[in-house]
């Protein structure tokens, strides 16, 4: 008998008490959620080592992850003051990511949930990112429009239940996120680029009129584009020798990445005739963004749910919060899981 089968039987509960594992990128991340309350979200990150290198070096992430993931995840149930015991289900990411660094967490968390006898959950790092929202708001129920910006993807999505979601559009090139992390290091900026790209975008204009308008009909996004655009101006700008505002090209390129995001979410909604844009992934941390959003939602009489900044970037109450939404539909999964590099966008869930 496999381990998922195990608990065929389980007599679900209203509020399980779920741990969350993650460890897809340079992030290793242990949290504790109650129901949709968030007990505790650690996060052990090794970001400052990865700067040194201008990315994420995939043998320094596996190796930081391996020194931090028992660390993690003790401080995770203490902060929460939950026992181990006491836990309901193991939540963890089995991909997208980069393959060593997932199997640290996956390994560690399919040994917790064998030792403590309690399903295990496979979670789809993207649809953490969806999931936070849950979080943002416990009252939150679909249907509602998905606004997903991350490193890896950009997508407006009609999300009809917790398990079933339309896609209306997508990057057809790079993410947005990979976009601000482009025009990072056109811009002299370090790593991690977005967080960078805004502060220095603070102290600029928007005053360079880069492309707003993408290929593409329909919610699609293109970013390329935009980031040729701000290469070519920098470039063109030291050719010539003349001077010219890094931050004003920061503020501008910010303008253009974050308006194509908010006229698609809002124009979706309108034509789904939805009420609710929640959003997720890394960009949505952006504070610039998250203004812009608040205010257009607000314009057209929508309601914005947008998590916190520490659940937007990578943590591990999203996947927790996605783990409830997979406890809920009984998706539990055998010890044989191994992780998965690529997951593409709309994939169901892991049985
Ligand atoms: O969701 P995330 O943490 O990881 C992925 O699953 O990809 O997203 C990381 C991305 C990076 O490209 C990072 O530059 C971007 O999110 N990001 C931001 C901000 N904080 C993180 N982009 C713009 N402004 C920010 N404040
Ligand atoms: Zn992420």
């Amino acid at each position: 008998m496999g381990y998922a089968a195990r608990f065929s039987d389980l007599q679900l509960k209203e509020r399980p008490i779920i741990l969350g594992i993650e460890s897809s990128c340079d992030e290793t991340a242990a949290a504790v959620v109650r129901g949709r309350e968030i007990l505790s979200s650690v996060i052990l990150s090794s970001a400052s080592e990865q700067a040194k290198y201008g990315g994420v070096v995939p043998e320094i992430a596996s190796r930081a992850h391996t020194d931090a993931i028992s660390a993690a995840v003790e401080r995770a149930l203490a902060e929460a003051n939950v026992s181990k015991n006491e836990l309901d289900a193991v939540a963890v990411t089995y991909g997208a990511g980069l393959l060593g660094a997932l199997l640290v967490g996956l390994s560690f968390a399919k040994s917790f949930a064998w030792a403590l006898g309690v399903p295990l959950i496979a979670v789809d790092h993207i649809r953490g990112h969806m999931a936070a929202a849950y979080l943002a708001d416990p009252a939150l129920e679909p249907p509602f429009i998905t606004l997903l910006a991350s490193g890896g993807h950009t997508a407006v999505l009609y999300t009809k239940s917790y398990t079933e979601f339309e896609i209306l559009g997508s990057t057809r090139d790079d993410a947005a996120g990979e976009a601000f992390d482009k025009a990072a290091r056109v811009l002299g900026l370090p790593y991690p680029g977005g967080p960078n790209v805004e502060k220095l975008a603070r102290e600029g204009k928007e005053s360079i009129e880069f492309p707003k308008m993408f290929r593409g009909g329909g919610y699609d996004f293109s970013y390329s584009g935009l980031k040729t655009a701000v290469i070519n101006y920098c470039h063109t700008k030291e050719q010539k020798g003349e001077p010219y505002s890094r931050a004003d090209v920061a503020a501008s390129f910010q303008a253009a990445a974050c308006g194509a995001l908010v006229g698609r979410a809002v124009a979706a909604a309108k034509e789904k005739n939805c009420r609710v844009i929640a959003a997720g992934g890394g960009v949505i941390a952006n504070g610039y963004l998250r203004e812009r959003l608040t205010n257009a939602c607000g314009q057209s009489g929508i309601r914005a749910v947008l998590p916190e900044k520490r659940f937007c970037t990578d943590n591990a109450a999203m996947i927790a919060a996605e783990g409830l939404v997979q406890y809920r539909a009984r998706n539990f999964v055998d010890l044989s899981l191994n992780a998965c590099a690529h997951i593409p966008l709309g994939k169901k869930g892991k049985q």
